[in-house]
């Protein structure tokens, strides 16, 4: 064997327990107690807890949008996945005009490849869905992407599709076992309302709230799955922020629908409150972070199995392109941090009573591999499965600063939150990657997922 991890509390979606973990080849080769190796190395987890490490379902890296380019590349977004217990990340590729599927998933993983710090998958997001690309569907899930997403907004940015894109898409995702993933809000709702308070000089970032708030992003859910439900196909939310959006998805999984959502950290820990602040602009991502209600709403969704997943949308911008739109919301670009966060911060409300352990690795891990397809050789503690694993110390402070984070922004919006525990070791495939505040890995250690499709 190459690696023991002894004496640790092993926590998986369905158990916890304690044993030892034996690892040879980045593959888990036997749990058990007191397992003996002399030629292996040795990990003691005495009083600490074991868990597979976090899938990030959805990230932004480097990728081009809101007039530049997101601030991490892929070996810094993937250097602070993993010194956040994220060992694999499924990136957005984004299909530009005229552009095959596979082409485009290429282009990005020759640009990922080297610099991947952990390992990585993709979904495509569909800006431009010809016949050509509607037959390109069964092509993508045999490569390994069997996933798309389609914006319901960003009309002015091209990437928006309509519904009768959505409902194509929808259909032919069943007949070859793919799964449609939607951003969704009313396009034209958002364009009246900034309009209006553009023309009367309204003009911070709470008008950004103002002008997409809760109702606006619950009618694209419900027109979403309505167009889904119409085809029986399943349906993926991505970043689901507001509570009726969410009863709707609780409606159509208590009908038999196969309706998943995923909501964000920053969804769960801020509120809209944000907007207020001088700095507002920072937290400008869409959807918005809506009201107390919606957080509560996710919070129980979250316990219920309502909310399938929890990821970031990690799409960071620089202070000094955040300051674009001091005084226009509209000249923002969108999007906010968390790769470093996510299972830090979870794990910490777990900590503290709110959801069980067990749960935060459900919704942070085990989930998305089943959903995407690469389970179980991901998101689980098992035999055979890779050696993703983080060590976690239950009983460490932490406060989150920008310094004490890994990424190339230069700010976080996740400043001074204290979390109580946090990840110790991260281990990709048995190699560390991350050991006590100091990334030990290597771009271009991580690998490209080939995902399966729906069963
Ligand atoms: O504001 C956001 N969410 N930016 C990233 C792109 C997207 O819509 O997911
Ligand atoms: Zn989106
Ligand atoms: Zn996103």
């Amino acid at each position: 064997m190459d690696l023991i991890i002894k004496n640790g509390t092993i926590i998986t979606a369905t158990d916890t327990y304690k044993a030892d973990i034996g690892v040879k080849d980045g593959k888990i080769m036997t749990i058990g107690m007191d397992i003996q190796d002399d030629s292996a190395k040795v990990v003691d987890a005495s009083d600490k807890y074991v868990l597979p490490g976090a899938i990030d379902a959805h990230t932004h890296l480097e990728m081009p949008f809101g007039g530049t380019t997101s601030a991490d590349s892929y070996e810094s977004g993937t250097r602070a996945a993993a010194c956040g217990g994220v060992t694999t990340v499924f990136d957005f590729v984004i299909q530009r005009k005229g552009q095959g599927l596979i082409e485009a998933v290429e282009g990005r993983k020759e640009l990922c490849e080297p610099q991947a710090c952990v390992d990585y998958a993709f979904h495509t997001a569909i800006t431009d869905l010809t016949p050509k690309v509607l037959d390109e569907f069964q092509k993508s899930v045999d490569y390994g992407v069997p996933s798309f997403k389609l914006f319901m907004v960003y009309k002015k940015e091209g990437l928006m599709v309509n519904d009768g894109v959505l409902l194509t898409a929808l259909k032919k995702s069943k007949e070859v076992g793919a799964l449609i993933a939607v951003h969704a809000e009313n396009p034209d709702l958002i364009d009246i309302r900034i309009e209006e308070y553009l023309a009367v000089g309204k003009t911070s970032a709470w008008y950004h709230y103002l002008s997409r708030e809760e109702f606006i992003e619950a009618e694209a859910i419900k027109r979403a799955i309505h167009w889904a439900k119409s085809v029986n196909a399943p349906l993926y939310i991505v970043h689901l922020a507001c509570k009726e959006g969410l009863d709707e998805v609780t409606k159509a999984r208590d009908e038999g629908y196969k309706i998943y959502a995923e909501t964000c950290p920053q969804y769960l820990y801020f509120t809209k409150e944000v907007y207020k602040r001088e700095d507002g602009r920072n937290w400008v991502c869409s959807p918005p972070i809506k009201g107390k209600e919606s957080q509560e709403a996710l919070w129980s969704g979250i316990k219920r199995g309502d909310i399938s997943v929890v990821a970031t949308d990690h799409c960071p911008f620089q202070s000094y392109e955040k300051d674009w739109g001091k005084d226009d919301f509209t000249k923002i670009p969108n999007g906010c941090m968390g790769i470093e966060n996510l299972y830090p911060y979870l794990l910490s409300e777990a900590n503290k009573g709110r959801i069980s352990l067990n749960k935060v690795v459900e919704v942070c891990s085990t989930n998305v591999a089943k959903i995407f397809g690469c389970s179980p050789q991901k998101g689980a503690i098992s035999v055979g499965s890779d050696a993703d694993i983080v060590v976690y110390d239950p009983n460490k402070e932490f406060v989150i600063t920008k310094d004490n984070m890994h990424s190339d922004v230069d700010y976080t919006i996740w400043e001074g939150v204290r979390l109580r525990g946090y990840p110790v070791m991260t281990f990709l495939r048995g190699n560390l990657v991350y050991d006590n505040g100091k990334f030990v890995g290597k771009p271009g250690q991580g690998q490209f997922i080939k995902c399966y499709g729906q069963k």
